[in-house]
């Protein structure tokens, strides 16, 4: 299938971790490290409470910030949540549906539908994770999981705002928190291949061809490359190695491969 050519989306997703201060160090010493490149867009996505502060410090021919979270109603009597209104501006993209959400939060098809439908009403692009569990796997449903997922996540969206979002495969088994198993990259490949196809199926070609697709679990400077080298492979949604300098940078670096 004809895929369009973007510069390669490198996510950096530091979880529940580092405090306001710590951001911002980790922020600093990636700018030391990290030149700006133009076949790579590299975004952060810290704490909800790192987004304000970080958006003033950072480098934006550099870095792009990502949410991590947010709530899908605008605005109104919901205590203690924050809205993708209130993230406008501040951030480009908002990581929606992680495998650790639909896990701890109770994130099911519909929230994140909603989620998916109001990052794109506040111009914000989401990067919507799916993936199938261990389980899932063994059983053989790994590409039911995918179709339900990325056919639910959409259903609210048109054919052109699906063209600007991003869709990043995550299977659960390969996040390295949930016991870090490496995927091979050929699966990867068929596990992308399948993705585009669906959205070729719902949406037509040439968005199914414009629509970003990133793979996440254990991505490290190490495996970095054989990922981005998957045909149709937009990107890399990185954890762990996210939340160390020298390991982002090297896998920034190897992200890049135009040299001008
Ligand atoms: P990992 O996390 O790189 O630590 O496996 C990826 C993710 O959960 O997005």
């Amino acid at each position: 299938m004809h895929h369009i050519q973007h510069r390669t989306l490198i996510v950096g997703n530091w979880k529940m971790h580092l405090n306001v201060a710590q951001s911002s160090l980790l922020v600093h010493r990636l700018n030391q490290r990290i030149k700006a490149h133009r076949d790579v867009e590299v975004v952060l996505a810290p704490s909800l409470l790192a987004l304000q502060p970080l958006s003033r410090e950072i480098d934006r021919r550099k870095f792009r910030l990502a949410s991590q979270n947010a709530y899908h109603k605008d605005e109104g009597a919901f205590t203690g949540e924050v809205s993708y209104t209130m993230l406008r501006g501040l951030i480009h993209y908002s990581i929606v549906s992680h495998s650790e959400r639909r896990l701890y939060f109770n994130e099911t098809l519909e929230v994140v539908r909603d989620k998916v439908t109001a990052c794109v009403r506040n111009g914000i692009a989401p990067i919507v994770c799916v993936g199938e569990t261990q389980e899932e796997r063994r059983q053989g449903e790994t590409k039911q999981v995918l179709h339900d997922q990325v056919t639910s996540a959409l259903a609210n969206l048109t054919a052109d705002e699906v063209a600007g979002i991003v869709i990043a495969y995550e299977p659960v088994w390969a996040i390295s928190t949930f016991g870090g198993e490496i995927a091979k990259p050929d699966d990867v490949a068929v596990a992308l291949a399948y993705i585009r196809e669906q959205v070729a199926g719902l949406y037509g070609d040439h968005v199914a061809a414009s629509v970003r697709i990133l793979y996440g679990g254990s991505v490290d400077e190490n495996s970095v490359r054989g990922y981005l080298d998957v045909k149709g492979c937009d990107g890399a949604l990185v954890g762990s190695a996210s939340l160390n300098y020298h390991r982002f940078s090297s896998i920034v670096e190897k992200a890049h491969v135009l040299h001008s």
